[in-house]
């Protein structure tokens, strides 16, 4: 059975809606960042969704790290804390600053915790990145952020792929002193590029839409300004999804539910995430996650899930968003990242979720026969 009503850009769902208000800014000629309407607009609600004092609406996830971490006074000498798994653009952000990079190991949840990033602290530490990763939250970021609250070293949330999800009851996001969203193509608010830097305090928002170009906004003293504001059209992109995000994950966790259930009895799959109905519901249902047994078997597995037609992500050799692509690794790695794959929760109609996670499982427990391992 093939599912040729499965979505996996979900921004398509959204495309007349999106249409037409690209059509209006462009007859009205409203194309810039300066005077926009819907950049505004898409900044409140994104600062509402997080429970944030403010949004600022940029041209890139990355963007937006390096604006938190220059927000946040970060400068040479210091060192930025970043997980193993995330994305490169998290230690490029501190490298640009002139700072050094540390990398915490991540455990089975793909984050730290506060033992793998106690150790790497020092009086040099400038911030501390931590990313809520695979549509799921970083399970130990109220008690990372405690620690680091009490010793004066600010958190910045990477929330890039953490929209919708929930982290301890709060918004993954509303922790730190900062946190960035990302729109760019593969997110689950997706406009090609773009992306949100997002806190509360006054000065430093002044100070990160200053630098990131808005030639409106004073400073305290003469600064150096880039330019890395969102455009009107991105804006428009973004608004009818963040309009249908409520919808979007309800369809995606009932079907994740079932892949779940599935894939419960594939034997030689640990570590299924998310685990709970409590999990299910602070995630955004877009993936489930898994451990198998050998680096050997996930790549296999991904192999035959692609060529199936299934949406899957395993971080193999070269793979951008693993420290083993970077320059820096961590000191004391806990897990194998290689052995992870995840699946993707495509939008598909109600009647097809049990017969699309049974086709998965099957696909999978097929693909693990014939493991060479
Ligand atoms: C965890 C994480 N952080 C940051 C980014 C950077 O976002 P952007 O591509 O919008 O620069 C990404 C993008 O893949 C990401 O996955």
């Amino acid at each position: 059975m093939s599912f040729d009503a499965a979505v996996y850009q979900y921004s398509h769902l959204t495309v007349d809606h999106q249409r037409h208000q690209v059509d209006a800014a462009l007859t009205a000629g409203r194309i810039a960042t300066l005077g926009a309407r819907y950049i505004p607009r898409l900044e409140r609600r994104a600062a509402a969704l997080l429970g944030r004092a403010e949004a600022i609406a940029v041209d890139s996830g990355s963007s937006g790290l390096v604006l938190a971490l220059r927000g946040l006074g970060v400068r040479p000498g210091q060192e930025v804390i970043i997980p193993e798994v995330g994305w490169v653009s998290m230690g490029a952000a501190a490298a640009a600053l002139g700072a050094g990079v540390r990398v915490a190991a991540v455990t089975e949840t793909l984050t730290p915790t506060w033992e793998q990033i106690a150790p790497l602290i020092t009086p040099a530490t400038g911030a501390v990145i931590l990313a809520h990763l695979r549509g799921r939250p970083a399970p130990d970021t109220p008690r990372i952020a405690a620690e680091l609250s009490a010793r004066g070293i600010p958190l910045v949330e990477d929330c890039a792929q953490a929209w919708g999800v929930t982290a301890a009851g709060r918004p993954a996001g509303a922790w730190g002193q900062a946190a960035v969203l990302s729109t760019n193509t593969y997110k689950i608010i997706a406009t090609g590029e773009g992306g949100l830097v997002l806190a509360d305090e006054p000065r430093m928002l002044g100070f990160m839409r200053a630098v990131a170009g808005d030639t409106r906004q004073p400073t305290p003293q003469a600064v150096w300004r880039g330019k890395s504001r969102m455009n009107e059209l991105t804006a428009a992109l973004a608004l009818p999804q963040l309009d249908f995000l409520p919808t979007l994950l309800d369809s995606l966790r009932a079907l994740q539910q079932h892949v779940i259930s599935a894939l419960a009895t594939v034997e030689g799959i640990t570590g299924l995430a998310p685990a709970t109905a409590e999990d299910t519901s602070q995630s955004n249902g877009s993936l489930v996650g898994m451990w198998l047994p050998t680096a050997t078997h996930a790549e296999q597995a991904a192999n035959t899930l692609s060529r199936a037609g299934f949406g899957c992500w395993w971080p193999g050799p070269g793979d951008l968003h693993t420290a083993a692509a970077w320059p820096v690794q961590p000191e004391q790695p806990v897990v194998d990242v290689r052995r992870y794959l995840d699946v993707q929760i495509p939008w598909l109609p109600a009647g097809e979720h049990a017969a699309f996670a049974h086709q998965l499982a099957a696909t999978l427990t097929a693909a693990l026969k014939e493991s060479p391992c």
